[in-house]
């Protein structure tokens, strides 16, 4: 019988390329998923990350081999890893984006200690995409996703792809699996397939194998009663595939598969989700954290999509530039948020040997994720490069092989680019949106660097940022040719020197590093139906002199209410304001604009608190108010999760901010947080850190032990009247 282990824990770290000789002395103890070096905030050089690692394992087995292949899988290690088992140097993996697994069972010992070495070349390889020429992203290093040790019978179940066929009319699964026998015989079984819960009988066909071959077996199922994938109600599935020895006997391997049942198409006058046209609606998202690079645990790439879907309230995410993980997706899935998922590359395209590896990509990206229902789009070209024919057809060619159920798309640039996909992936950075020439058609990028923007901006640019993203997406959602826009960029990222604002970020995002939003955020948030949330963000930080010229006229105001009422002071009443139909006729929920000359302020007048109430078929639903005197009056700390797991890798975000009385983040607030630690974990980040822009975040690592984590945040420098605040985590 198959088996699979975790094998994140227990590794031995030193960050150089170090042999078996060296003595673990020389080596730290560390957790997976691991960062080849934790960084600051901003401000490092991107030859930090840049060395080769050594991480060294010790361990006996966890069960007997029984005749059985052993298999060590890596879900992806940055950028380039070779695998050494007591002595035995395997081949070198290359490709940072991808899982791999190696066999070792050759090289291992069922009664001794064996030593597992990796090497890990984190330097920006030219050979590997996405190098070979800039790239406005940072790759950073170490086995950074997880690592698992399985047990697999000599004949087992390689891979299996999960196919669902007319879901709205009579649906069907088709599922193929592949058998692999790694045996030094002609060996046969049955391959049987059932879903979990159904009523249908499992179907089965026998099957046999050359040594060292696989072969393919397609079986269908005919359920019924299945609910549907959908954004709002995103039901799942589970499939079994398992093999047994003859009809009715007991299995011998068994694979699983969440699915969903959906369809997903882009045709030319839009995107259809189970026959229902719905406007794309996205954010691209890098896979890059503050402090730890890309060695984000599970818990972190799940909240991603959270923050994605209920804070962001998008539709659709681009995982901008290259696979991610396993976790991400298995949450979107979860969630109902759709996915464009593309391979790893920027604007270069190397020579042969590079091009292979990034076939390779193709192949395993789609090898990979292609059971995932909120997968709706497979990128198949190196983002904004040139046109390659040749190179192209055969991604193109290879992907709709692979899966013959979605579309292709490939990121360009340039409206005049050779169409060879089945979707016009478009970055569209013109400021408006460009008339389609090829449909289906999606703007996979806008705003970015033509408008960056941080959280302690002055008030004019913060709002001109937001109406940047409101204008481009009221533009899309008016032209029918554009099935949707995904903006640049859900969350500022660390990069290179050529790109950002010189502190090697760039603030792009509609959401800080930390992932709080600025204005731009509340862009997207406050397109969802009031129903699901109500939304309302007004975009002043109500000061009478941040903005050129005094004053706060006008005032913009995010929501999906009906309408506003606005006051400033206890008496003074504004009227009422609807949503801006002039400015912004198609966007769902329109930010209203309120005009109100000398109320909103004049210089060298006295002036008041703001208050806004938001109405929903004339209820009030929401209320913002923000003080007039912005003085800190409280030092905010707050954990994303009450408990973590005691594993040594669990990680949650603790998110600190200085607000006004009514809780709104003071932006040019600039005190030194210092934290205090206590119990079953630790800090990762920086102690003391500033806030930026009146917040900021670091991330606590759960220890080994179960236990309780207390974290007490005081503000060092300035605002000492503010109290210490404290959090508890459950670590279990
Ligand atoms: C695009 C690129 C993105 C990012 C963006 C900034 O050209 O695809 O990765 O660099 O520009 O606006």
């Amino acid at each position: 019988m198959r088996s699979t282990h975790n094998f994140n824990r227990d590794w031995l770290y030193a960050p150089l390329e170090l042999t078996d000789t060296i003595p673990d002395a020389a080596f730290a103890s560390v957790d997976l998923p691991h960062t080849n070096i934790e960084l600051p905030y901003h401000n490092f050089d991107n030859g930090d990350y840049q060395f080769i690692s050594t991480y060294r394992k010790h361990f006996t087995l966890p069960e007997p081999l029984n005749g059985r292949r052993l298999h060590l899988v890596f879900d992806g290690v940055m950028i380039a890893a070779t695998v050494t088992v007591n002595g035995h140097r395997l081949d070198e993996h290359a490709g940072g984006y991808v899982p791999f697994a190696v066999d070792i069972t050759d090289y291992v010992s069922e009664t001794d200690e064996n030593l597992i070495t990796v090497h890990v070349d984190s330097t920006e390889r030219p050979d590997i995409p996405p190098y070979g020429y800039v790239v406005d992203y940072l790759t950073f290093g170490g086995i950074y996703r997880d690592v698992k040790l399985r047990y697999l019978e000599p004949l087992y179940i390689e891979k299996i792809f999960v196919r669902t066929l007319d879901v709205l009319t009579a649906p069907r699964v088709e599922v193929d699996v592949w058998v692999k026998n790694q045996g030094s015989a002609p060996a046969g079984c049955v391959v049987n397939v059932g879903m979990d819960g159904a009523e249908e009988p499992d179907q089965r066909e026998g099957v046999s194998v050359e040594p060292g071959e696989s072969a393919k077996i397609t079986l269908g199922l005919d359920p019924h009663g299945i609910q549907l994938w959908s954004l709002s109600d995103p039901v799942l599935y589970q499939l079994s595939a398992y093999l047994t020895q003859a009809d009715d006997a007991p299995e011998f391997d068994l694979v699983t598969a969440r699915f969903g049942f959906r369809s997903a198409e882009f045709k030319d006058d839009g995107f259809y989700l189970n026959g229902e046209k719905i406007q794309l609606i996205g954010l691209n998202r890098h896979q890059t954290y503050p402090y730890i690079g890309a060695a984000a645990p599970a818990r972190l790439q799940r909240k991603d999509a959270d923050i994605l879907k209920d804070e962001l309230g998008i539709n659709i995410v681009r995982t901008s530039h290259y696979p991610q993980s396993p976790h991400f997706l298995d949450r979107c899935d979860e969630i109902g948020l759709l996915v464009f998922e593309e391979i790893p590359g920027w604007q270069f395209i190397g020579d042969n040997d590079w091009k292979a590896l990034s076939s390779r990509d193709v192949e395993v990206m789609i090898e990979r994720d292609r059971n995932h229902p909120s997968v709706i789009l497979w990128g198949v070209r190196i983002n904004e490069s040139g046109d390659d024919q040749a190179f192209y057809t055969a991604t193109n060619a290879l992907a709709h092989s692979l899966d013959p159920t979605r579309q292709t798309g490939g990121v360009r640039f340039f409206l005049e680019s050779q169409f060879l996909e089945d979707v016009f992936t478009f970055n569209d950075f013109s400021k408006g949106v460009r008339e389609p020439v090829n449909t289906p058609h999606i703007i996979t990028e806008f705003n970015g660097h033509m408008f960056p923007t941080k959280t302690f901006d002055q008030e004019e640019r913060q709002i001109e940022h937001a109406e940047r993203h409101a204008l481009i997406q009221d533009l899309a959602f008016a032209n029918p040719r554009v099935t949707g826009a995904i903006g640049w960029c859900a969350f500022d990222y660390n990069t290179h020197r050529e790109f950002g604002s010189g502190d090697r970020i760039c603030y792009h995002g509609v959401s800080d590093m930390f992932r709080l939003p600025k204005w731009a955020a509340f862009v997207y948030a406050s397109q969802v139906d009031p129903s699901v949330r109500p939304v309302l963000q007004a975009f002043t930080l109500w000061t009478m002199g941040d903005r050129s010229e005094g004053g706060n006229d006008p005032l913009v105001v995010a929501t999906n209410c009906d309408y506003i009422e606005v006051w400033v002071g206890e008496d003074n009443h504004l009227g009422r304001f609807e949503p801006d139909r002039a400015k912004y006729p198609h966007l769902p929920h329109a930010p209203i604009t309120v005009v109100g000359g000398s109320q909103m302020g004049v210089w060298g007048r006295m002036y008041q608190d703001l208050r806004i109430i938001g109405y929903v078929n004339g209820q009030p639903v929401i209320e913002q108010m923000i003080a007039a005197d912005g003085i800190p009056q409280k030092l905010e700390l707050i954990a994303d999760d009450p408990e973590l797991n005691a594993d040594g890798s669990d990680m949650t975000r603790l998110v600190f901010r200085i607000t006004d009385v009514y809780g709104n983040r003071l932006p040019f607030a600039t005190a030194a947080v210092a934290f205090d630690v206590e119990g079953a974990g630790s800090l990762v980040g920086e102690n003391p850190f500033t806030l930026v822009g009146g917040q900021a975040a670091v991330y606590v690592r759960a220890g080994r032990n179960p236990g309780t984590l207390m974290i007490t945040a005081r503000s060092l420098t300035a605002y000492r009247h503010l109290q210490p605040v404290a959090v508890t985590i459950d670590v279990r």
